[in-house]
């Protein structure tokens, strides 16, 4: 039995997060395995209904998991509460800070049928498979925060970016894992010409890579990085970066596949992985069976393989979401001329059938 925390959150959040369920009921049908589901409140849902983003229940739900699959949370309803009632700085990040989540794995690869649904030029990114590990719980997100007031008018806003070695040794390790296992290559992604923190980034990227003599190891500003996502993506493969930086080139990379609405990711090296698709609540298409719920039905499938080790059933699921693609089935996000508009719960049933 694998014990499975949900916390659908917000917005598109209670669309998508029961669609990855239906795929793995229907994984568990065919596969005879069992699920079980246990679903908790977080983010404004958790706010309106127990006055706290992040509710204690919520954490003891999570933490007596095998793993957690969350939906998203925030958007306009809570935007104006204080700091530590906010879904983002409320819930998620302490939720992370938390279970010890210092490494989110990104996956960016590109599907055959959606290479020319990307707004890059299809040969650009036909093929495309990078990875890109973002350090989770340092950086500017979690340092020091303060406002005061300037004697005379206005105000100061202060937040501090800090990074231990260790914060950054364990996140490389990762990295440099990953690169072994596939083609050998890490780009770490830093702004060591301008930040005291990169600077000890790249000086610990640079120790933890003696270990690893066989991983080539090189180095990229940040803004070049953006740069080169767009002008010839196919030169990166396994990518490690700082928190900040990583939210950011991720979004960036989503544009490669086609939509922000395809990209997974799975949060790693606590007590219980979580696994959330990159996007956020998109509060501008809730509610109207629009979002496209596949970069969360990907995380499922990452939560079958790196959690609990099921990799055939994992490769099913992404064999399915490539088959649906293939047969011409697209959400809004990534409509092509010829397709075949479909809903949130329609490009789920035809998943559920491709799996067979
Ligand atoms: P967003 O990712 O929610 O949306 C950006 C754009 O992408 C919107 O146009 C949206 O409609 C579209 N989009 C996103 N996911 C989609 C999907 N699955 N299918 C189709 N279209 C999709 O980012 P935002 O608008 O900057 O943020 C909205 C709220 O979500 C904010 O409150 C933000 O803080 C929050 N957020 C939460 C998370 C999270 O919980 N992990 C991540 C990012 C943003
Ligand atoms: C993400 C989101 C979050 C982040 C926000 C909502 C706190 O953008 O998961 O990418 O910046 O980490
Ligand atoms: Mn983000």
């Amino acid at each position: 039995m694998y014990k499975v925390a949900l916390l659908p959150g917000d917005g598109i959040g209670p669309e998508i997060v029961p669609q990855a369920v239906r795929v793995l009921q229907a994984i568990g049908e065919k596969y005879k395995r069992e699920f079980s589901f246990q679903t908790a409140l977080i983010g404004g849902a958790a706010y309106d209904a127990t006055g706290h983003p992040l509710p204690e229940e919520t954490l003891a739900v999570c933490r007596n998991s095998d793993a957690i699959l969350l939906g998203a949370v925030g958007g306009p309803k809570w935007d104006n509460l204080e700091p530590q009632l906010r879904p983002e700085r409320g819930a998620l990040l302490p939720l992370r800070k938390k279970l010890g989540l210092y490494a989110n794995v990104r996956p960016a690869s590109v599907n055959s049928a959606l290479a020319e649904a990307s707004p890059l030029k299809e040969e650009l990114v036909s093929g495309l498979d990078i990875l890109i590990i973002r350090e989770l719980t340092g950086g500017l997100y979690f340092g020091q925060k303060h406002r005061e007031d300037i004697p005379g008018g206005g105000q100061k806003a202060v937040e501090t970016l800090e990074y231990t070695t260790e914060e950054v040794e364990r996140v490389a390790r990762l990295g440099f894992e990953m690169a072994s296992k596939r083609n050998k290559k890490l780009m770490s992604v830093d702004k060591a010409n301008v930040l005291e923190s990169s600077r000890l980034w790249r000086e610990v990227v640079e120790e933890v890579a003696k270990d690893y003599p066989d991983v080539e190891l090189s180095h990229m500003y940040v803004d070049n990085c953006a740069m080169q996502l767009v002008r010839y993506p196919k030169q990166f493969d396994v990518m490690v970066t700082e928190n900040m930086f990583g939210d950011i080139l991720t979004d960036l990379a989503s544009q490669l596949t086609g939509s922000i609405g395809m990209l997974p990711s799975a949060s790693l090296g606590g007590e219980v992985a979580l696994y959330e698709p990159i996007h956020g609540s998109a509060p501008d298409i809730a509610g109207k069976n629009l979002a496209n719920p596949i970069a969360t039905i990907l995380s499922a499938a990452m939560m079958l393989r790196i959690s609990f080790g099921l990799e055939t059933e994992a490769a099913a699921i992404e064999q399915a979401v490539a088959k649906v693609l293939d047969q011409g089935y697209r959400t809004g996000d990534i409509m092509q001329p010829g397709k075949t508009k479909v809903g949130t719960v329609e490009v789920t049933d035809a998943i559920i059938k491709a799996l067979g």
